[in-house]
């Protein structure tokens, strides 16, 4: 994967898939930013990178704090001397789901400030910095509610639509500039947040696997993968695109 010596960002990095794909570039050479609003996690995370010879450092960044994604990118480039690739991955699901009558207005403020204005934020300050390089890939983790109807997780399903549409849009304004923003679209895929959603309600791992073709779980490893992949020089064509990895679930 050609991501060797590329300066990347990836927020909600303390922990699942953000921590998974931190990991997985440095194993390519990748100097890593592992940023998240959980410290001790992202320190974690960093730590385990730097230990088995990797380069990393953990920059702490609430995305639903602009100031504090301004920081981020600006700690980053004052370290690094420019930004390559931001994976602007930290997300949430709801407290309670619920049908959109009885949807929590908290929920839904919640929801909406860091899966989709988190990830505004995390463009915008990217593509500030990465206009003025002429180079950049953004990855943006969206989902498969991104792509379909989820029923009793209205905010979740909206944010990640928006996801979806910010990152047609953002590429289309920058393809001409260099810089290619994409996401991925996960399915099901083991995590403390598919943990939150298995405990909701008796017998969910069973309506769940019944609903996937491949009858398993997406491991963090695999969505790691394709968000490396879609960040590296092997994708230099491809931008504005949503890759879904899913057991075949959206079939
Ligand atoms: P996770 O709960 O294991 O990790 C989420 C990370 O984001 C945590 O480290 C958390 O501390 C961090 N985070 C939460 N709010 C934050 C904030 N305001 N600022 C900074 N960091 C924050 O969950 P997972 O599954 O790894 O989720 C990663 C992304 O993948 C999310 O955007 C999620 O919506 C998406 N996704 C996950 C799926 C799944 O089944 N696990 C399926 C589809 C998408």
């Amino acid at each position: 994967m050609q991501v060797k010596d590329k300066i990347v960002i990836v927020t909600g990095a303390g922990s699942g898939i953000g921590a998974a794909t931190a990991k997985h570039f440095a194993s390519f050479g990748a100097k890593v930013v592992v940023s998240d609003f959980n410290i001790e996690k992202a320190q974690e995370v960093a730590d385990e990178i730097t230990g088995s010879g990797g380069t990393a450092i953990m920059l702490k960044a609430d995305v639903t704090n602009y100031d504090e994604v301004v920081q981020l990118i600006e700690k980053t480039v004052a370290q690094f001397g420019r930004l390559d690739v931001m994976v602007n991955n930290a997300g949430r699901g709801p407290k309670i789901m619920a049908k959109t009558a009885e949807y929590s207005l908290e929920d839904w403020d919640k929801v909406i400030a860091v899966n989709q204005t988190g990830v505004f934020y995390g463009m915008k300050q990217a593509l500030l910095q990465m206009q003025k390089q002429e180079s950049g890939s953004i990855v943006n983790v969206a989902s498969l509610a991104g792509l379909k109807a989820s029923a009793n997780n209205l905010s979740y399903c909206a944010s990640k639509f928006a996801v979806v549409g910010m990152t047609k849009s953002a590429a289309l304004e920058y393809a001409s500039k260099n810089v290619r923003v994409n996401a991925v679209c996960p399915g099901y895929t083991e995590s403390a947040l598919l943990d939150r959603l298995l405990s909701a309600r008796p017998g969910m791992d069973d309506i769940l696997k019944k609903l996937i073709p491949m009858k398993r779980y997406g491991k963090t490893e695999e969505i790691a993968e394709a968000i490396v992949w879609l960040a590296s020089d092997s994708t230099k064509f491809i931008t504005g695109q949503t890759l879904t990895l899913d057991g075949g679930i959206s079939l």
